[in-house]
């Protein structure tokens, strides 16, 4: 029995911090002049500074000055204009199978959200409960699916030795998957890793998925931010949808519009027909409703206002590219620096590699060394955010991975 002042929760140990999270707690306690944090998947300018659009602003703008905007709770599936506006995003303007009235779009949390509402719609409708994840992913990745219901495999996908693609290992795991199980795919920028698919890649792995009847789920968390261009980067979905198969996908506009804390994306499911559209969106519904009832207002009518408008998503465009091309450049010049220093090693795959982030082939050990002698906050995979880099931290990273890779090979 619990005496006074005892807590019923007494028996709870403390959970660990999120491995990605916890990053940015340790460097937040870092009172060192030089700290780095390449550990948060977020941009930062040039100065360092997390960045708002001016696009956003401008919308945010309108949205402020419109007084016949009420705070009204949107519909379970979210605002109408958003859905219709980010299917036409990912899927492209003239998609047959939105014209065909066969996809359903529903606003979700941002990326997480899109994906767990998928996870949980899966876990009760789809008649195989096996979800392949590659192997490594998103530390969350395995967790949504967990407790979407699932039960979680893994496929071949990063190859260490050439810190490129495992492709037979790709094709060798989802060839003896069972048919019908579901495959998590990076749509664009594979997180950890940086390393995607060609689109000669992609074509054999969309054949050898539909011929085994393997129900595609894309997690878009970066379009646009990867090549700097959102076409480009939706092209292996795009491909998926013109074979007239199924599939979902999960879109967050975190990255690529910079809204990480208003919590704006969407899930899709392409279906065969109309008619089974409309009956899956009413059981997305059901999802939704107890989950958390309807999506917030604010973030969705940011990103609606600027899709609609010839102008703003022309600006946003500018600015997107701008952001994706920073992240290159610090690429060639994080390159450039290891080259300089006569660091050991093959360092090209920093050039080669795509989206936000390096994966450096750093181990554990280097990693925990970086943090103590040189005060830099990186995941222990070794994997590092490029968009936290700018040019005058450049040198400072180089002359750690330098002193880690000469001292603890
Ligand atoms: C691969 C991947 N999927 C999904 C997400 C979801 O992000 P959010 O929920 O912030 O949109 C992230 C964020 O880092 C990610 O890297």
């Amino acid at each position: 029995m619990a005496g006074s002042g005892d807590s019923v929760f007494a028996h709870i140990v403390l959970a660990p911090e999120d491995p990605i999270l916890g990053v940015t707690v340790a460097y937040n306690k870092d009172q060192s002049p030089v700290k780095l944090n390449l550990g948060v998947g977020a941009y930062r300018t040039e100065e360092g500074k997390p960045l708002v659009l001016n696009v956003v602003r401008k919308a945010e703008q309108l949205l402020v000055n419109d007084q016949s905007r009420v705070k009204e709770y949107l519909p379970i599936t979210g605002l109408a204009d958003f859905n219709k506006l980010s299917a036409k995003l990912i899927f492209g303007d003239d998609s047959p199978a939105i014209q065909e009235n066969r996809v359903t779009t529903v606003q979700s949390l941002s990326g997480t959200g899109s994906l767990r509402v998928g996870g949980e719609f899966l876990g009760k409708h789809y008649h195989e409960r096996t979800i392949y994840i590659p192997q490594p992913t998103w530390g969350n990745h395995p967790k949504i699916f967990t407790l979407a219901g699932l039960s979680v495999k893994s496929y071949r996908y990063y190859n260490p030795q050439t810190k490129g693609l495992d492709f037979e290992g790709m094709l060798e795991d989802l060839g003896a998957a069972p048919s019908g199980a579901i495959v998590l795919i990076h749509a664009c920028a594979h997180n950890p890793t940086g390393v995607d698919p060609t689109v000669e890649q992609w074509e054999q792995i969309r054949t050898l998925m539909r011929s085994k009847g393997l129900l595609p789920f894309f997690d878009s968390a970066y379009q646009g931010f990867a090549s700097g261009n959102l076409d480009s980067d939706a092209q292996p979905i795009r491909m998926f949808v013109a074979d007239g198969g199924e599939l979902l996908a999960a879109q967050s506009y975190a990255k690529n519009m910079g809204l990480y804390g208003e919590r704006v994306g969407a899930l899709s499911i392409v279906c065969r027909n109309a008619d089974v559209a409309s009956k899956v969106e009413s059981q997305l519904k059901l999802v939704i409703r107890p989950m958390y009832s309807s999506p917030p207002l604010h973030g969705a009518s940011i990103v609606a206002t600027i899709l609609k408008d010839r102008n703003m998503y022309d600006e946003w465009k500018v600015e997107l590219k701008s952001m994706a091309d920073r992240i290159i450049s610090m690429r060639h010049q994080l390159f450039d620096a290891l080259n300089s220093r006569g660091i050991p090693g093959d360092w090209s795959h920093i050039i080669k590699q795509i989206g936000m982030f390096t994966f450096t082939g750093l181990n554990p050990e280097q990693v925990a060394f970086m943090t103590k002698e040189f005060h830099i906050y990186m995941t222990s995979d070794g994997r590092i955010s490029m968009a936290g880099l700018s040019s005058s931290t450049v040198p400072h990273l180089a002359d750690a991975i330098h002193a880690a890779v000469t001292r603890l090979s």
